[in-house]
């Protein structure tokens, strides 16, 4: 028996969805396969809320996360740190040999608007890179006002790395003005890990049209060619395409989109409530907490490890501890993806039996 996951991803996959990963293989120059891609593409933009590019990658993550700066920077990049996430597109461009500063904020809050503001008045920017909602600390960033404060810089283009939050968390991309909008599909897609989908804005396939190294993999503009085909440029994972399908068609036709937010908004209220009622503080700054998980202080010193052990001996299920550093100083539990009310209150429920019988460790 498989552990459930309530880790912030990878998250548990339906059943359902397993099998429609299993679907025998097609060509992916095939007419089967446009149909496939021509079929998925319009569902990707409603719940994405575009009008523009709706695309997906065949790579984490992390590959968009570069091919964003390589395809738009022509002259520096300006991120927000506030995790282990931001911190990695703050290094990709060192790696790529792309100019780039940061805005360092302490873990646990959000850049503020007007930080980001003071820095893009220089004029030296021609990217924004930020975490809407890190995954390391579960601070969900002020992407409203970051949005409103961006409508006066329109040359930057405005990256959003949305990995563990879109489709949990209600992200409207043209409204927002978002110039690239990207997430894996292992955590609020509640999907097999190893796609990417990313909304790309009109202005940023232009700014790419002009890019002189974009890289040959992740290539906004080919990948727009092809799109425009319903084919990718490349061979794309297959089985994850069929199953991204029938998410599309699950979340915009069984469930819903009003009802998969509002889904999510009540799982968190259910986790913090817990976790502030059983005397563990939250560790995001106030009215900055994840919709998608809950990142809570190891304020009754257990052994987060132990916990864990015990959660998957007696129940078959995990959670998270704390990432990095935060390791046995703060726990993760993940309420994204498919996850359901009942099964969130029942985590909890395993927690509290189990929670009193755990040594206190520190
Ligand atoms: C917020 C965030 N950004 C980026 C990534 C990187 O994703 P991947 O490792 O799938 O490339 C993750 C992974 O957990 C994440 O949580």
């Amino acid at each position: 028996m498989h552990d459930k996951l309530f880790i912030p991803g990878p998250s548990e996959v339906r059943p359902e969805l397993l099998q429609v990963v299993a679907t025998p293989q097609i060509g992916h120059r095939t007419q089967k396969y446009k149909d496939l891609h021509a079929a998925l593409i319009p569902m990707l933009k409603k719940i994405l809320y575009t009008e523009q590019e709706a695309l997906v990658f065949t790579c984490s993550a992390t590959g968009v996360m570069e091919g964003s700066v390589r395809n738009l920077c022509q002259k520096k990049v300006l991120c927000t740190v506030n995790g282990a996430f931001s911190k990695r597109w703050f290094k990709i461009n060192g790696f790529n040999g792309i100019p780039a500063d940061k805005i360092e904020v302490e873990w646990g809050k959000a850049a503020t608007a007007d930080q980001i503001d003071a820095k893009l008045k220089t004029g030296e920017y021609d990217v924004f890179t930020m975490v809407f909602n890190e995954t390391s600390t579960g601070v969900r960033a002020p992407i409203e006002e970051i949005s409103a404060m961006m409508k006066k810089y329109p040359n930057v283009m405005f990256c959003v790395d949305a990995v563990s939050a879109m489709a949990g968390d209600k992200i409207e991309c043209d409204k927002l003005g978002l110039d690239v909008c990207l997430a894996g599909t292992q955590k609020c897609w509640g999907m097999p890990t190893g796609i990417c989908v990313t909304m790309i804005s009109n202005k940023a396939m232009e700014r790419a049209k002009q890019a002189k190294a974009p890289g040959y993999y992740v290539n906004f503009v080919d990948a727009k060619e092809y799109n425009d085909k319903a084919q990718t440029p490349h061979t794309p994972a297959i089985p994850l395409f069929f199953a991204l399908k029938a998410q599309c068609e699950h979340i915009l036709n069984e469930e819903g989109l009003e009802n998969r937010w509002a889904r999510h908004i009540e799982m968190a209220k259910i986790v913090r409530k817990w976790c502030v009622d059983r005397g563990f503080t939250l560790f995001p700054e106030k009215g900055f907490e994840s919709n998608t998980l809950t990142c809570a202080n190891n304020t009754k010193g257990i052994s987060i490890a132990d916990l864990n052990k015990a959660l998957s001996k007696a129940h078959h299920a995990i959670i998270s501890n704390g990432y990095g550093d935060l390791k046995e100083k703060t726990f993760r539990i993940a309420h994204m993806g498919d996850c359901t009310v009942a099964e969130i209150k029942e985590l909890l429920g395993w927690l509290d039996e189990i929670i009193p019988t755990l040594p206190k460790v520190a």
